[in-house]
């Protein structure tokens, strides 16, 4: 099978190291990838994944190339080139591709659509209003006493959310977003959700339209520093599977959300094939969604992928063609951590062009595989590129053997400014040596 996979982030080359163990696939293009997509070879054939300069957001040249090469089946990594409807697109040219469709796509491209869908069908979330107007907003807010978050209802690479602990921020934020257009016109409208304390971790299940199968619980690290401390970012590191919800209550949590979910997909006629990525806050009253991504989590799909057994190509086919009831998914016991080294100053601005070294020592780890991000290939060496420029990930029999195999896998890596931080999965630890062990979330089935 002929495969297009599109997106250049750690989560595409996640995506493309997966597929290429699959004997399904004889050809795989990554547009436009990175240099560790581009050294990827096919299990099958040994033939190199081949990295085409084409941007994830050119929809007709993406058409047309995949027309070209008469691709089989297109698999589409970040958020933006689904709200701009790449898969009603291809689907109308009678290409195969996986993910949701423009409308199924709003769950992350609308937060507005979201809360409201949520509201509807009662998935657990946080108390929450949608505006327009900026003084029903600040009456809103003041009613919250300010302790909120401020969400702009469109796409604002990930930077469209303020926290606000009083009446004179949210104020300040509601201003931003709806007065001064901060984010253009995906500000137009505003979700404002009341503040929700707890611990965030990250729900993913892939949909086929009809049924939902649930992933085991993982964990984010979003902000830049230990302690989580400083700026939001796109994510810092992830782990697998979180100490923090038992088998039971997973499935429970799956159930509270996903059964609602899939109902309302089918009264409102949408057709969800794709991941369905749930932002959850355990509260003291339950777990509540913050917000759902439609997509593949990134660094999270780097901790899932390295943990699943199934031939992710017959899985991805199943969520096309709706069949994923006859497939079961597995995973390996073992846990994952992901620790993702980024470029000095990062989320803010940063240097490119830093030379990597040690990656080759790096990969000869047990159970270890360096993901690329932000990387290029300049002169026969590979640079930085981007804001997150590695995930360097590790499978482990615990989540502390995995974590000391992705830390020493780190120290041998070296870019100048390189900038990681050092506690990711700590907080599990915690759980684990003040709760006992955690459970494996593995071979439970979860199917909504
Ligand atoms: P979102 O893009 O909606 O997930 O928001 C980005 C981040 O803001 C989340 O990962 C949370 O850490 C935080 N956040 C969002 N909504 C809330 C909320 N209602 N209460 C507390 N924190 C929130
Ligand atoms: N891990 C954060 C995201 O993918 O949105």
């Amino acid at each position: 099978m002929k495969l297009l996979v599109i997106g250049s982030g750690g989560r595409e080359h996640a995506l493309v190291w997966k597929l290429a163990q699959s004997p399904h696939v004889t050809q795989l293009w990554c547009a436009p990838g990175n240099a560790g997509i581009a050294q990827e070879r096919l299990a099958k054939n040994s033939a190199p994944v081949e990295c085409v300069n084409l941007g994830a957001e050119d929809l007709p040249k993406l058409l047309a190339f995949a027309q070209e090469k008469k691709v089989e089946l297109t698999v589409v990594g970040p958020d933006n080139p689904l709200a701009l409807g790449i898969v009603d697109l291809f689907q109308k040219n009678d290409l195969r591709i996986w993910g949701p469709n423009r409308k199924a796509a709003q769950f992350e491209s609308s937060k507005v659509f979201s809360q409201h869908f949520m509201e509807k069908y009662g998935i657990p979330t946080a108390k929450a209003g949608t505006f327009s107007d900026a003084a029903q907003a600040k009456k809103f807010a003041a009613s919250l006493d300010g302790k909120c978050a401020v969400k702009a209802d469109g796409l604002a690479l990930g930077k469209g959310v303020l926290i606000c602990t009083s009446a004179a921020e949210a104020n300040k934020a509601i201003d931003e977003i709806l007065v001064s257009k901060a984010f253009g016109t995906a500000g137009a409208n505003i979700v404002i959700q009341e503040y929700l304390e707890g611990m965030e971790i990250s729900l993913h299940a892939i949909c086929d339209g009809k049924t939902a199968k649930l992933f085991p619980t993982s964990q984010d690290h979003k902000r830049a520093l230990d302690g989580d401390k400083g700026l939001n970012t796109g994510g810092m590191g992830t782990y697998s599977p979180t100490p923090f919800l038992t088998d039971a209550q997973l499935a429970d949590t799956g159930r509270k959300i996903f059964e609602p979910f899939m109902r309302g997909c089918a009264t409102e006629r949408i057709d969800f094939r794709g991941i369905l990525y749930p932002g959850i806050m355990l509260t003291k009253s339950g777990p509540k969604v913050l917000e759902f991504n439609a997509r593949f989590g990134d660094p999270e799909t780097q901790v899932y992928l390295t943990r699943l057994e199934n031939d992710l190509v017959e899985l991805l086919d199943a969520s096309v063609n709706g069949t994923l009831d006859k497939i079961e998914l597995k995973w390996k016991a073992e846990a994952s951590v992901c620790v993702v080294m980024a470029s000095g100053g990062y989320p803010g601005s940063y240097a490119k062009g830093k030379p990597i070294l040690g990656l080759d020592a790096a990969n000869a780890l047990p159970n270890t595989k360096v993901f690329h991000a932000g990387t290029a290939l300049k002169d026969g060496q590979i640079v930085t590129n981007g804001g997150r420029v590695l995930g360097v990930t590790a499978l482990g029999k615990d989540l502390k053997s995995a974590q000391a195999v992705a830390y020493a896998a780190v120290e041998k890596v070296h870019f100048d400014g390189a900038h990681f931080r050092r506690d990711i999965a700590a907080k599990a630890m915690w759980r684990i040596t003040s709760a006992g062990p955690s459970t494996p979330q593995t071979g439970v089935a979860r199917e909504f």
